[in-house]
This record gives structure tokens, sequence and C-alpha cells, in this order.
């Protein structure tokens, strides 16, 4: 990897070869990093291995490493090894079944039982654990972290797949993994050694212009009308549709439309529209 790749992954995350984002200033250090976030894909299959001696301390000190509000550090994480129990998991995950294939499976918990027992060991009231302020938090510090354990995996050359399903059975799942009060899972990543008969390409994201705005928002009368978003996601459908089909992925709806398929109703949230309760029951407050 050298400074001259660059420029292309930037394009092929675009799904696009011309040169649609104008790129520059690097030099030297950090693209090796850049190289493994531009060539990030979801990796569902994998090689029926265990990942190796040390990787997991890694993954999960690349994981800490992670700028955490005030340093509060209000996470923690459930590594499943254990093929049984993984099993189980997998099954209250939506029944994926690459989640039993990897070797490892990490759950990202928002974790606001340890400053809970820490605002006792203080004697104090420990009020703002009881607003919505404090579980967001949490799940941005979770989800910072999630993020940093893998790109740490892909960078050890393995493979990894967020599961959001992990909040399909909120309760159970705590169940299964004697999560104590204010300890919930909010993800899942589940990590192993890719196959290589079945890597898949980097899948192209919306334009840089769509999501980019620069000093405010780009409003619809300064952009010239509202076509310019339906314009863009047009643009991204034809993208998107291009990538399913370079990956054999036969009758795949467009992007806009699946995705406001996967917003549709209560039950396109696959059981998470029950986590406002589950939240309550485990001592998340949602002030
Ligand atoms: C929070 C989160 C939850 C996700 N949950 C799932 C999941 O349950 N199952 C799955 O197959 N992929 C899941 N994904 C992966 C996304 O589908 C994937 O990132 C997206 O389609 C973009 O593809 P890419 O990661 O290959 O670039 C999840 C991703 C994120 C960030």
């Amino acid at each position: 990897m050298t400074e001259a790749d660059i420029p292309a992954l930037v394009q092929a995350r675009y799904g696009t070869t011309t040169n649609t984002v104008a790129t520059g200033g690097v030099d030297g250090g950090g693209i090796t990093t850049l190289g493994t976030l531009l060539q990030h894909r979801s990796v569902r299959h994998f090689l029926p291995e265990k990942i190796p001696k040390g990787n997991l301390e890694i993954i999960i000190a690349a994981a800490q490493s992670a700028a955490t509000s005030s340093n509060l550090q209000t996470w923690s994480v459930v590594a499943l090894e254990d093929p049984e129990h993984k099993d189980k998991a997998a099954t209250l995950c939506g029944d994926q079944d690459f989640i039993r294939q990897a070797p490892l499976f990490l759950i990202f918990c928002a974790d606001l039982n340890r400053l809970t027992k820490v605002s006792a060991q203080h004697g104090l009231r420990g009020e703002g654990l009881e607003f919505t302020e404090m579980f967001l938090m949490a799940s941005l510090d979770a989800g910072l972290a999630g993020q940093n354990a893998t790109v740490a995996a892909e960078a050890l050359g393995l493979g990894a797949c967020y599961v959001g399903a992990a909040r399909n059975k909120p309760h159970e799942l705590a169940k299964l993994l004697k999560l104590p009060s204010r300890v919930i899972a909010v993800f899942g990543v589940a990590i192993g050694k890719p196959d290589p008969t079945k890597v898949t390409a980097v899948k192209p994201r919306l334009p840089q212009k769509e999501v980019l705005h620069k000093e405010t928002w780009n409003s619809d009368a300064k952009e010239g009308g509202a076509e310019t978003q339906t314009g863009n996601l047009a643009e991204y459908d034809v993208t998107l549709a291009s990538f399913n089909a370079g990956e054999r992925r036969e009758g795949v709806p467009a992007w806009t439309q699946r995705s406001a398929r996967r917003i549709e109703t209560v039950e396109s949230l696959h059981g998470r529209h029950v986590l406002k309760d589950v939240l309550q029951q485990k001592g998340f407050n949602l002030k």
C-alpha cells in the first residue's frame, strides 16, 4: 500500500472509477490505516479456525483505545467462543448462521452498572445515570469501541460483521449473558478468518456530496431544488444495483426502496420495538 493507492480506494468506496472526490495531503504514516478503513467490507463467511492466540487481547486493547466521553468508559464487552454458547446467542441474534461459523462473537454493551457502583462507593446519588443522555453516551462509547475492534480485526487480517440483531431479543440475550442491571447489549461483532473463496467486493456508499455539508446544511433552495437529493439518491440506486449485479445478488430492490421497506412497519424492526420497555426493566430510566 502506498500513497498512490489511496485515490483509487476512495473512488471504489463510491463505486466509481472516475475521480469524483478530490483527495490529497496523504504523506506517509497513515497509509496502512487508511487502506484498512477504505477497504472495509462485512465478512459473513469464515474458515473453521480459531483466531490466533493473543488476537482477542489486541482487539480489546484497540477497542479500549477509542476515545470515550469524559473517560467514563461506559461500555463492556462479552466475548463468546464456546460453540454451544455462541449457537444460543446466534439464535437470539436473528438466527444468523455466520455468527455460529465465526470463532469469536463479541457483544458490546452499554454499561452504566459500573458507574452506579462508583457512585455508591463515594456515597453520591448518580442522578445523571437516570437520563437518556447517559444511555446515548454509553451507546456511543460502545459504538466507538466496536468500530476500533472491527478495524483492529481487519488490520490483523481477520474479517468481521456487526450484528445489530443483538437487539432483536434484548431480554433473552441479557439473560443468556447474565447481564446485570444497567447493562444492555447494543450490538455484536462476529470475527474470524475470512473464507478466501467467498470474498465480497467493497460496497459503495452514498455519493460524498449527499452526506457532506459544508459550513451549513445544503438546503434545497441553495442547491437548486429537491432534485439535488433525489438525483443523488437515484445515482446511488444505480451504483448499488451495479454492485449487486457484480456480486450476483439478483432481485435485490433498489437502495431507496429497500431502505424504505426496512423502516416501513413495527414488524420491520424485528422485535426491537420493545427496547424502551426492556431498558426500563434493566434499570435504564431514560428520563
Ligand atoms: C450497527 C450495525 C449492525 C449490523 N447488523 C447486521 C446484522 O445483524 N446482520 C448482518 O448481516 N449485517 C449487519 N450489519 C452489516 C451491514 O449490513 C453492513 O455494514 C452494510 O450493509 C454495509 O456493508 P459493508 O459493511 O460490507 O460495507 C450491521 C452493521 C452495523 C453498523
